[in-house]
């Protein structure tokens, strides 16, 4: 019971040791580095914890609410942890031309998120993308690297099912 909860303290631990590491890294404050320094952090942690954000917040001497409304500016930024299925959805212009917009209002239908988003259950993320270049192979999604091209909306409900199935197989063999 001891370790099972001592676990994600120890994790959190590591986690902050590698943000101070890597802020070392960057010994002129402000301004100028915060987007390098948010892609190192998201790069590091997978996204921008709220306890990154004030440890960059405070490094930099920068508020962190002027860290929020400038890191929400860009797509390439995530506040929350990705799924255990993370889905990136490419929004270039030829998956545009052949309906990339109906296949993400169905993919935020299905799952009940909007882009950007985890599923409360933490098996699904959602992610917008610009070109992955496959655009002879549009519209195209991936999911945690797997491409899936050509996706159409039934073929949305399918991958999905066959990912829910999946996971309720692997819990089955617990
Ligand atoms: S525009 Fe979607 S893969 Fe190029």
């Amino acid at each position: 019971m001891i370790a099972y909860f001592s676990a994600p303290h120890k994790e959190s631990t590591m986690m902050h040791d590698a943000i101070d590491r890597l802020l070392e890294r960057f010994p002129s404050k402000g301004k100028e580095c915060l987007i390098q320094v948010l892609q190192e952090v998201q790069e590091l942690e997978g996204y921008l914890s709220d306890q990154s954000i004030r440890k960059v917040s405070e490094y930099l001497t920068i508020p962190a609410s002027r860290i929020y409304s400038i890191a929400t500016f860009y797509d390439q930024f995530r506040f929350t942890p990705q799924g255990r299925y993370h889905i990136r959805i490419c929004r270039g212009t030829a998956c545009h031309v052949l309906g990339s917009s109906t296949i993400l209002a169905e993919l935020e239908k299905q799952l009940g998120i909007t882009a950007g988003n985890t599923t409360r259950s933490g098996m699904f993320s959602l992610e917008v993308v610009s070109c992955m270049g496959a655009c002879s192979l549009s519209p195209v999604i991936s999911i945690n690297g797997t491409f899936y091209d050509h996706v159409t909306l039934a073929k949305i409900r399918d991958i999905l099912l066959l990912y829910r199935n999946r996971e309720e197989g692997e819990n089955g063999r617990d």
